[in-house]
């Protein structure tokens, strides 16, 4: 089997990658590990940035989430007990779109299937092979158990943190920039009506939490725990009572209702240095992972694409590569923004085992600032909003 770009992974990165090659006439064909009834039903991320959401309008897969998302022009930074509004639309002019990550998969899935694309769900045993000759092959058996080769003139790595296209970079040519932090986030879904019109993202001396939303029905919350967290150890009341206790102050009490859904996420921030070699390009978070703080995952996996889909289109058209050997360093401009904001969010708002009353100090002073500076909350509307797409 061949195509010229070979794509690994169905995730947001590898099928808008897929969308942008095929409106430039270039094929491919995506070998995804997953089935797609799982990967339409694992629930990820929420905020989609401005960006984000007219580039899937501008290739036809944006009418859901104009439809049955919902736009936000502020959050709510909360601490010492009160909320302080950043109004990204009166501050940059832009806003955010709160509609789940599986709901942007379902709507690429359906719009690649519709239009042709090659996608193999539940391939299983994917390696790469010869990615710095000009024949690069994706091997892989298929999901009805053949053995399928697939040849490609470029290989794009987009299977997530957990992938294996990273490791085909030799570890003595890869540099991985790698942070852990000593707290993950306990995020919930819940049955009951909105408790605020924006996300409120809680600073508080028992530690952070986020309340987001879903649908007028459904609300997500998150609060800060301890990384080996057991979500099941922890009941009903003994989570509300957590977060209500991290959001109060100002008469503010949270809409409880039944959950229905519970885990434990860890916080991270990577970088993986160079994203290429040879013919293999990675993309999303196969390259970078960022901590959840700052929304960012989901947008950055797409911006990526956005370039590499730009560079592959001049390989193709014309031969050149200055697009594509340039490809890591044009990403790395947003992906190192996208890593210092998500970093400062993280570091503003959660409380460090460790933490001193001086920590605290010093983080209730930063978000004194950002609320009350027009600059500070500027700074923060437009890094949250996101930085024009390449
Ligand atoms: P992925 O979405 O990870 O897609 C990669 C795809 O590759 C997957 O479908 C996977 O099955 C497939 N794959 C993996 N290995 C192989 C293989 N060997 N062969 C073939 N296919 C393979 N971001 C936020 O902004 N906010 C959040 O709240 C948030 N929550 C998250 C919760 C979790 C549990 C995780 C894991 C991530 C979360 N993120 C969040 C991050 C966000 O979801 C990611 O940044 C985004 O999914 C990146 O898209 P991607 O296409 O690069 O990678
Ligand atoms: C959601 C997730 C985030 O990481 C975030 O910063 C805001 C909202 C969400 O899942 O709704």
């Amino acid at each position: 089997m061949r195509s010229q770009v070979g794509i690994v992974g169905a995730g947001p990165a590898g099928l808008m990658l897929s969308a942008l090659l095929a409106e430039a006439g270039i094929d491919s064909v995506i070998v995804e590990n997953r089935s797609r009834e799982e990967i339409e039903r694992t629930i990820r991320a929420g905020v989609l940035e401005q960006g984000t959401v007219d580039l899937l309008v501008r290739h036809g897969f944006g009418a859901r989430a104009l439809a049955e998302g919902a736009r936000h022009d502020g959050i709510e930074l909360r601490f010492g007990g009160r909320g302080h509004r950043i109004d990204f639309a009166g501050l940059v002019g832009r806003s955010v779109w709160l509609y789940p990550q599986h709901e942007v998969l379902k709507d690429l899935i359906a719009g690649r299937l519709a239009a042709g694309a090659d996608i193999r769900f539940g391939a299983s045993d994917v390696t790469l092979r010869d990615v710095t000759s000009d024949r690069p092959v994706i091997a892989f058996t298929d999901a009805d158990g053949t053995p399928t080769e697939l040849r490609c003139d470029v290989v794009a790595g987009c299977d997530g943190s957990a992938g294996i296209c990273r490791h085909a970079i030799p570890d003595a040519e890869r540099t991985d920039h790698f942070r852990a932090y000593p707290f993950g986030w306990f995020g919930i879904l819940v049955e009951a009506p909105r408790s605020a019109p924006e996300l409120v993202y809680t600073h508080s001396e028992r530690g952070f939490a986020l309340i987001s939303t879903r649908t007028p029905d459904v609300q997500r919350m998150y609060f800060q725990c301890d990384p080996e967290e057991d979500p099941d150890r922890w009941s009903d009341d003994r989570i509300w009572a957590e977060l209500q206790a991290r959001v109060a102050g100002d008469g503010f009490r949270l809409v409880e209702g039944p959950i229905f859904q519970r885990g434990v996420v860890p916080m991270r921030s990577y970088v993986c240095h160079p994203m290429h070699h040879g013919r293999l390009f990675l993309a999303g978070d196969a390259a970078h992972v960022v901590p959840p703080t700052g929304a960012k995952g989901l947008n950055l996996a797409v911006a990526d694409v956005v370039v590499l889909a730009r560079a592959l289109e001049a390989y193709f058209r014309s031969g050149s590569t200055d697009l594509l050997d340039g490809y890591g360093a044009t990403a790395a401009r947003r992906v190192w923004r996208a890593q210092h904001f998500s970093w400062w969010m993280t570091s503003m708002l959660h409380t460090s085992p460790d933490g001193s009353g001086y920590d605290l100090r010093r983080q209730l002073a930063e978000l004194d600032l950002v609320t009350s500076s027009t600059a500070g909350a500027t700074f923060l509307a437009e890094a949250y909003t996101g930085w024009p797409l390449a």
